[in-house]
C-alpha cells in the first residue's frame, strides 16, 4: 500500500502562527491542557509540557497527520506483534516482557523470565559459592539499559555489586576487574547475537583473568543472556546458564528480558518486577488514554514540532538527579539508533528531517558547562528536565531544595528570558522551549515507567514519520570495514591508509 501524502500537513505545520510562550499562557487553561499527572505504580510522575509551543493548533494538525498515517492501528499493530519492523520481518515484542500485549509473546517471556528468576535466587541462596560481583559484559542496548538502572537503584545496598563493561579498550575491564575478587565474581556475557566483537573479547579476556585468579573453571562462573542461545553454548557456556530471551526483542528495548538479568542480580527479583510493572502502566496508558490525555502521544508530537516545524536539529535531556546521570545516553541510542533513518519503512527517501540528535547531561554541572548555548545561542533547543522530589541521599536537604531550585530555574529563565539594560550580550531572548517530568520517587517501578514513556514517544515520532523505528542497518558498514582492517588485504583512502600505517596496525 502507498504510503499516504501528508507532506501538506506537514507544510500547513510549518505555516502555523508562532505565539509565544508567554502569549500561550494567556490562555487561563493551559497548565489544565499540558500538565498531566500520572498515578503510577511508583508513585505520581508530572509530565509538564506547558512550557513548549504546544498549542490547539499545533496539536491538530499534529492529530490530523496521526490519522492520515493511522497512527492508531501502528499502535495496535505494535502490541498485537505484528511484523512491524519490516525490513526484518519481525514484530517488536519489548512489552511483551512487561506482560503487555500479544498473548503468546508474553506468554513465552514469562518462561524466561522464571528460568531467569531461578537462577537469580541460586545465586542469592548462595547455592553457587559466595557471589559478592557480576561483571556485566555487553555493549550498546546489551549494556546501556543495565548501567542506567544499576547507578540508578543500586549504589548502595545491592545484593550484588554490578560492574557493566562495554568499551573493547580493556582499559574499562581493567577498572571493573580491579574492583572484583575472582574467587567471588561472576561474568554475564550480554549479547542478543552474541557475536559482537567487543563483547566476545572482553568476555574472553574475562574468563582470562578469573583463570589467572586461581578458578578453576572460568566457564562454570559464565552466565549468557541472548537471544542465539546456541551460539553461547558453542562458545562454552553451559545450557543451564544460558538465559534466552525472543528474538522480536530488540537491542536496545532489551533490558526487559534476561539483559535485564544484572538488574534483577542487584535488587532481588520483586525489584525487577516492580521495574516490569512501571513500564507495564505506561503502555496501558499509551494504548489506552485518549491523544488529548496522552503523554507519550503530547510529547512526540512537541518533539516532532519542533523537528519539522522549527527545524530543531538536537534536543536536550538533564537529569537533575545524579542516579539519573546515565539516562541522557540511554536516550542517545533509543532515539538516534531508532529514529536516525533516511528512508520511510517503505525505502523511499524520507522528505523531512528524521531524529534529531539527542544529547544531555546532568544538572547542575550542566548549567556550568553548556548552558550558555542554550540560554543565548542561535540555535533553538527544545530541552527536557528530569527531577525527584524525594532525594537519594540523607544529607542536608538544603542540597535537594538547591537542586530543584536550579532545575525549575532554567526552565522559567529559558522561557521568560530578560532584555539586556542597554547590552546585547546580557540580554536573554527567551521563549526558549522546556518539558518538566518530575517523579515523586526513584524507585523501580518509576525507572521502569521512565524508560518505557521514552520507548513508546520514540515509536510515535516514528509511526509519524513513516519510518521503522526497530532496524539499525546503519551501523554495520563501519563494523565491516573494522574487520577487514584486522584480517587485512583491503584498501582505503589515502588518510586511512596514513592513520593505519602511523598506528602501525594491521598492516
Ligand atoms: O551495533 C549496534 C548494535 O547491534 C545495537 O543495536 C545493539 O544493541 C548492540 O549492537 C549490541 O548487539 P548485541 O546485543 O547483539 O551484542
Amino acid at each position: 500500500m502507498a504510503a499516504p501524502d501528508t507532506a501538506p500537513l506537514w507544510t500547513a505545520l510549518e505555516a502555523l502562527p508562532r505565539p509565544t510562550l508567554a502569549q500561550l499562557f494567556g490562555d487561563a487553561a493551559r497548565l489544565d491542557r499540558y500538565v498531566t499527572v500520572l498515578d503510577l505504580p511508583g508513585g505520581p510522575i508530572r509530565f509538564d509540557w506547558s512550557k513548549t509551543h504546544l498549542s490547539p493548533e499545533v496539536e491538530g494538525v499534529l492529530g490530523d497527520i496521526g490519522a492520515a498515517v493511522d497512527l492508531d492501528a501502528s499502535r495496535e499493530a505494535l502490541f498485537a506483534g505484528a511484523l512491524i519492523n519490516n525490513t526484518e520481518g519481525r514484530a517488536a515484542t519489548h512489552m511483551a516482557e512487561r506482560g503487555v500485549g500479544n498473548p503468546a509473546a508474553a506468554e513465552e517471556a514469562e518462561r524466561f523470565h522464571e528460568r531467569m528468576q531461578a537462577l537469580v535466587e541460586v545465586i542469592h541462596e548462595g547455592l553457587l559459592g559466595e557471589v559478592k560481583s557480576l561483571i556485566h559484559i555487553g555493549i550498546g542496548g546489551s549494556a546501556l539499559g543495565p548501567a542506567l538502572a544499576i547507578d540508578a537503584l543500586a549504589r548502595e545496598d545491592a545484593k550484588v555489586a554490578v560492574h557493566v563493561v562495554s568499551n573493547v579498550d580493556a582499559a574499562a575491564l581493567a577498572a571493573a576487574t580491579a574492583k572484583c575478587d575472582p574467587a567471588t565474581t561472576m561474568i554475564a556475557v550480554a549479547s542478543k547475537t552474541f557475536t559482537t566483537t567487543e563483547t566476545l573479547m572482553n568476555a574472553t579476556s574475562a574468563l582470562d583473568w578469573l583463570r589467572e585468579g586461581g578458578v578453576e573453571d572460568p566457564y562454570g562462573r559464565v552466565v549468557a543472556l541472548t537471544a542465539a542461545p546456541e551460539k553461547a553454548v558453542a562458545w562454552g557456556v553451559d545450557e543451564t546458564r544460558v538465559l534466552p530471551f525472543a528474538e522480536t526483542v530488540g537491542g536496545r528495548y532489551s533490558l526487559w528480558s534476561s539483559i535485564g538479568f544484572p538488574i534483577a542480580l542487584a535488587l532481588g527479583w520483586d525489584g525487577f518486577a516492580a521495574f516490569l510493572a512501571g513500564a507495564a502502566a505506561i503502555d496501558h496508558h499509551f494504548l489506552e488514554a485518549p491523544a488529548a490525555e496522552n503523554v507519550v502521544i503530547r510529547a512526540a508530537f512537541a518533539d516532532l514540532y519542533y523537528t519539522q516545524a522549527r527545524r530543531c536539529a538536537s534536543r536536550a535531556v538533564f537529569a537533575y538527579d545524579e542516579r539519573l546521570a546515565l539516562l541522557p545516553s540511554y536516550l542517545q541510542q533509543l532515539e538516534m539508533e531508532s529514529n536516525g533513518k533516511r528512508v520511510t519503512a517503505q525505502g523511499a527517501p524520507l522528505p523531512r528531517p528524521s531524529a534529531p540528535v539527542t544529547w544531555g547531561g546532568v544538572g547542575t554541572d550542566a548549567q556550568h558547562a553548556v548552558f550558555q548555548l542554550l540560554h543565548q545561542g542561535t540555535h533553538l533547543i527544545p530541552v527536557d528536565f528530569l527531577a525527584v522530589s524525594v532525594p537519594g541521599h540523607d544529607f542536608d536537604p538544603a542540597h535537594h531544595r538547591t537542586l530543584l531550585a536550579n532545575c525549575f530555574a532554567q526552565g522559567a529563565a529559558l522561557m521568560a528570558g530578560k532584555p539586556g539594560p542597554d547590552d546585547m550580550a546580557r540580554d536573554y531572548p527567551g521563549d526558549r522551549p522546556s518539558a518538566t517530568i518530575l517523579c515523586d520517587e526513584l524507585g523501580a517501578a518509576t525507572l521502569g515507567s521512565l524508560i518505557a514513556f521514552h520507548e513508546h514517544r520514540t515509536f510515535v515520532s516514528a509511526m509519524m514519520l513513516g519510518i521503522n523505528p526497530f532496524d539499525q542497518f546503519g551501523v554495520e558498514l563501519g563494523k565491516a570495514i573494522a574487520k577487514s582492517i584486522e584480517t587485512g588485504g583491503a584498501s582505503f583512502d589515502a588518510s586511512t591508509e596514513a592513520l593505519l600505517e602511523a598506528a602501525g596496525i594491521g598492516r
